[in-house]
């Protein structure tokens, strides 16, 4: 009897380092066979009461003692299993943890394409100068596009334009809009003098692109209308903008032109952001590049938006944004900035 209860409490003492020392789950169940299982070591010494030295009482006596040493093994056992299965699972999740906002942290953001930023910077010098930004409809009427621009049915200045006609309504009346300019009728419309306002947005020609058009591009219009205003405004309004986005040693000067919706009419040059002014191949050894088209707004335009020649006068100019873009950056051609290659987009 002795025996049978030492060699208990050493399977007892053992039993309980061995289920504390197991590493792993599968390490556990070689411990629980080895002591609770059905061939383990405690069923072994229940083996050993059967031993005929023994009396009732004795045998009851260890029996009852073995179960006790069982009863506390397993549940040992049980709890040691649940603290290794939850540790398992926590690393199981460490490892394959998936962090999305790590993976979108690494991804590189997009940007404005050059021309929107452009026109952006653009925007921001003539808001610098008072200017207000509005915009018109691409879809336009024949009537905002030209007539109310002085263009009378048949003009031969139409033609110039290369205007997409829309199968829209009666035949010619709809339009993707060739410039900015009727944006200038709207305004008007919408707003009485004093006007400074900048039209930003894109415009349609029938044009084969080549290395200095494109069919879709952007202008930007300006439209300045208040009492007294002369053509000296208008030229150092050109002015002042040109050394503001170019920088200060970029000029501009103006040449005479014609335009229906503007008389007396000018086309502006800036110095050529090459040279200088110097004269180089860009500039064709002239030291200026044409950007766009401006003039003293017609009285007939004035009437069209609803104000009395009589009282106010103005200012217009208009001009491309991508050409600007493409001179800026010295681009030699412009069919880059419709191409969508990233890897034209990315060095702006
Ligand atoms: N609308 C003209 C063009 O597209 C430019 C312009 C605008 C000229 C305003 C004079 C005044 O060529």
């Amino acid at each position: 009897m002795a025996g049978v209860l030492s060699d208990l409490d050493s399977v007892a003492k053992e039993g309980q380092v061995a289920v504390d020392g197991a590493a792993t789950v599968d390490e556990l169940r070689v411990v629980e066979a080895e002591f609770v299982g059905k061939k383990g070591r405690i069923g072994g010494l229940n083996r050993l009461l059967g031993n005929p030295s023994l009396t009732v009482d004795d045998r009851r006596a260890a029996g009852a003692a073995i179960q006790a040493v069982r009863d506390e093994l397993i549940a040992r056992v049980e709890q040691r299993r649940a603290a290794l299965a939850s540790a398992e699972r926590q690393a199981r999740l460490g490892s394959e943890r998936l962090d999305l906002t790590e993976v979108t942290l690494d991804r590189p953001r997009g940007h404005l394409h050059l021309v929107n930023q452009a026109r952006n910077a653009l925007e921001d010098v003539f808001i610098g100068m008072g200017y207000v930004v509005a915009e018109g409809p691409e879809v336009e009427t024949d009537w905002y596009s030209f007539e109310a621009l002085n263009f009378p049915v048949g003009h031969p200045a139409r033609d110039g334009f290369d205007t997409l006609y829309l199968n829209l309504g009666e035949p010619g009346t709809m339009l993707l809009r060739p410039h900015t300019s009727p944006v200038q009728i709207r305004v008007m419309q919408a707003q009485a003098p004093p006007i400074y306002a900048v039209m930003p947005g894109r415009t349609y020609r029938k044009d084969t692109p080549d290395a200095r058009h494109n069919p879709n591009f952007q202008q930007i219009e300006g439209l300045a209308v208040d009492r007294g205003i002369s053509f000296g405004d208008l030229a150092g309004t050109i002015d002042a903008f040109t050394r503001a986005y170019f920088g200060a040693d970029i000029g501009s000067r103006l040449r005479p032109a014609s335009f229906p919706f503007t008389e007396p009419s000018a086309e502006f040059e800036v110095a050529c952001v090459i040279c200088h002014g110097a004269g180089c191949r860009t500039c064709s050894g002239t030291g200026w590049i044409e950007l766009g088209g401006c003039g003293m707004v017609h009285p007939n335009v004035l009437r069209a938006g609803g104000l009395d020649p009589e009282e106010y006068s103005g200012f217009a100019f208009g001009f491309g944004i991508d050409r600007l873009a493409q001179m800026h950056h010295n681009i030699a051609d412009m069919r880059v900035l419709n191409d969508n290659d990233i890897r034209f987009a990315r060095q702006f």
